[in-house]
């Protein structure tokens, strides 16, 4: 009999799996960054972009865990959906507030880090006139840094200062920026433009983004800098081989283990998405009699797996959509997982694309779409969302337009 409550799997958003499969590469790619740059050699940074539930969050913890290990401070920021300017610069503030602290000792502010203070009062001050985000710490004004009230040359002169301070201390700071998708063209230009400079004063500052593959368009400089400044590393599903392995090993750890076919299964099942390989490892495990995981576990746990999988994956996202987006949705799923354009998909609604435009972008906005590189082309930000569309919506079935 299994034991319920040691089970390995963790199909929870963001949820550090037992075993982290298959992302060697990115892994050492971030080591071989931050190493370089606390030695003052320069390196590419990463954003990573892919689908919801491919592991995004979890390798930026990773990350966090690495950069820590060799002392450096992490500062993490989720942007939130409607991202504003002075949001942006509240939580940049709040985080490299904690890091500069953190890099002195308890009761004294070395120079540079008191700078790097000063700097943070000036980007503040327009979103914190009290100065709630510098209380408790002395400092002298900088005049003349990071308060011209530009954002990419305030964030700019902060990330210098804040860099100088971490240099000081043989430190150095990450900002791991998730959900980058939801930062404004000129929020993630401002941070290119500052990243662009510490690389050229080789301080020890960099930034790591992870998000949806629609990132804000780029122009002119900053679409330059960007392709020198990021490796951009499209995380998507697990090989077979990785699958297996964040199956098989977190279950070894808790003294069970899996029969080879049922591994196949699963990697037929789950197509290697990572959320979904926990949510059938979880069912798996709790549908285990003994500590042999065959092919006949698996095919009583897809039940449930399902059902789980739909509650908290799928159904969240549906349900914020209205009658008419579901509609549009199901042409979509009707058309097949791959990205379609505008009119396939309002020719089968016997829409036209004007009609059927708006849909489309309540569909974006909602989070439920994202547009494709290739213009006009859009695509669902979760995998396989268009077989659990047919699931809940056998027939495309269209609501007539109103007339008028
Ligand atoms: N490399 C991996 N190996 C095994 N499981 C993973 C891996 N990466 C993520 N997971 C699992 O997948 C799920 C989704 O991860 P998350 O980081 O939230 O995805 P995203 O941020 O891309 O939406 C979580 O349940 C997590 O435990
Ligand atoms: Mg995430």
């Amino acid at each position: 009999m299994v034991d319920r409550r040691l089970n390995p799997y963790t199909p929870n958003a963001g949820a550090r799996p037992f075993a982290l499969a298959g992302r060697s590469e990115q892994q050492e790619h971030f080591q071989v960054l931050v190493h370089r740059l606390a030695r003052g050699y320069t390196e590419k940074s990463m954003l990573l972009t892919g689908l919801r539930g491919v592991g995004k969050t979890v390798l930026l913890g990773d990350f966090a865990r690495v950069a820590s290990e060799i002392g450096w401070r992490v500062v993490e920021i989720e942007v939130p959906r409607a991202d504003t300017d002075a949001e942006f610069r509240r939580q940049i503030a709040v985080g490299t507030r904690k890091a500069i602290l953190s890099l002195s000792t308890a009761n004294r502010l070395r120079e540079k880090a008191r700078r790097a203070v000063s700097v943070l009062r000036n980007f503040t001050v327009s979103v914190d006139p009290d100065g709630k985000l510098t209380a408790g710490i002395t400092f002298e004004p900088a005049p003349g840094e990071a308060d011209v009230g530009d954002l990419p040359q305030d964030l700019t002169d902060l990330f210098l200062s804040v860099g100088e301070a971490a240099r000081e201390s043989e430190s150095g700071v990450v900002y791991l920026i998730d959900e980058i998708q939801f930062l404004t063209r000129t929020q993630l230009e401002a941070l290119i433009m500052a990243l662009h400079k510490t690389v050229q004063k080789a301080v020890p500052v960099t930034v790591v983004g992870a998000g949806l593959p629609q990132i804000a368009k780029l122009s002119g400089d900053a679409k330059s800098y960007s392709e020198r400044l990021f490796t951009f590393a499209q995380i998507g599903a697990l090989s077979a081989d990785a699958t297996r392995d964040a199956l098989a090993r977190p279950a070894a750890d808790a003294g069970a283990q899996f029969s080879a076919d049922a591994l196949d299964l699963c990697c037929e099942t789950t197509q290697g998405y990572p959320y979904f390989v926990q949510e059938l490892g979880y069912a798996a495990w709790n549908m285990a009699r003994n500590s042999t995981i065959d092919t006949a576990v698996i095919q009583l746990a897809e039940p449930d797996y399902t059902a789980r999988l739909d509650a908290s994956f799928f159904h969240v996202r549906l349900d914020r959509a209205t009658q008419r987006e579901r509609e549009y949705l199901r042409a979509m799923a009707e058309l097949g997982p791959t990205p379609h354009g505008a009119g396939e998909v309002a020719g089968l609604l016997g829409r036209t694309v004007q009609q059927a435009g708006p849909l489309r972008a309540g569909l974006i906005k909602k989070g439920l779409l994202y547009s494709t590189a290739d213009h006009g082309l859009a695509q669902f930000t979760v995998p396989q969302f268009d077989s659990f569309i047919k699931r809940v919506m056998p027939t495309l079935t269209v609501t007539p337009m109103r007339s008028r």
